[in-house]
């Protein structure tokens, strides 16, 4: 059985004073244990404040971009090995809005893969379509190459250090959320392009739901057989939220 991941994707949110307050709470609630996994990921300069605040906690630590160069003349980056320095053990690739705004192409996101795995980072690999390529009946091609880019380049058993995320473009931060059906029908295609790669390893491998994941909706989503967690914005910067969608998840 796969363990469900509850991962939360911040974005360019947050303050010092805001992070704690929410870490908190989170952490009050969770307690020593969880019944599945929970990470959240955090923008870049609040890393050391989350790893002090998380140290010893069931809460893993996350970055929502990494370079894919190892070091050096690349202003503005941050390295695999400096998130590795402040603990951090999951990573966001290819978000879409890493793709839409900073033009992150399926290669780019590839590289960053292969990066996160040889530094030791799990990455949570994003993909999805947007409103026009889902009118016009392209989500398969779509999020089949997205995939399909990352899978080329990574070993066959690096396929179970990954984990994947299907995140539908025009639900994102928009209060429409794919349903159940439509949401499991991508997640099972993700599954034969993983399995294909390492029937043993794809089969283990986490494929998280991501788009306006809600405490209402997040039940019936994560109840389908292919959606193994949820890669949440909105809903992660409360901690009523969040928590109530790792209790649907537990
Ligand atoms: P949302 O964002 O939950 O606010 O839709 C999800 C994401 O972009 O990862």
């Amino acid at each position: 059985m796969r363990r469900k991941l509850i991962a939360g994707n911040w974005k360019m949110n947050g303050s010092l004073a805001a992070n704690e307050a929410l870490l908190a709470e989170i952490q009050s609630q969770l307690g020593e244990a969880s019944a599945c996994d929970v990470a959240v990921c955090v923008p870049a300069p609040y890393l050391a404040q989350c790893q002090a605040a998380l140290a010893g906690g069931v809460v893993a630590l996350g970055a929502q971009d990494v370079s894919e160069h190892e070091a050096g003349a690349f202003t503005g980056e941050v390295s695999a090995a400096m998130l590795g320095d402040f603990a951090c053990t999951h990573v966001i690739l290819g978000h879409s809005e890493r793709r839409s705004f900073h033009g992150e192409s399926n290669a780019l996101v590839a590289r960053k893969t292969l990066r996160a795995i040889d530094s030791g980072l799990t990455p949570l690999v994003c993909v999805g379509e947007t409103l026009a390529e889902r009118e016009a009946g392209q989500t398969a091609q779509v999020v089949g190459q997205q995939l399909a880019a990352v899978l080329e380049v990574i070993d066959a058993a690096d396929v179970a250090d990954i984990v994947v995320a299907y995140e539908p473009v025009w639900a994102i931060g928009t209060g429409k959320t794919a349903t159940p059906e439509m949401a499991q029908e991508v997640h099972a295609l993700l599954r034969d392009a993983l399995v294909q790669k390492n029937a043993e390893a794809g089969a283990g491998v986490r494929i998280l739901y991501g788009g306006s994941m809600k405490p209402d909706n997040a039940a019936q989503l994560l109840a389908m057989p292919d959606i193994d967690g949820g890669l949440i914005g909105g809903a992660a910067l409360k901690a009523v939220d969040f928590m109530a969608i790792i209790k649907a998840a537990s």
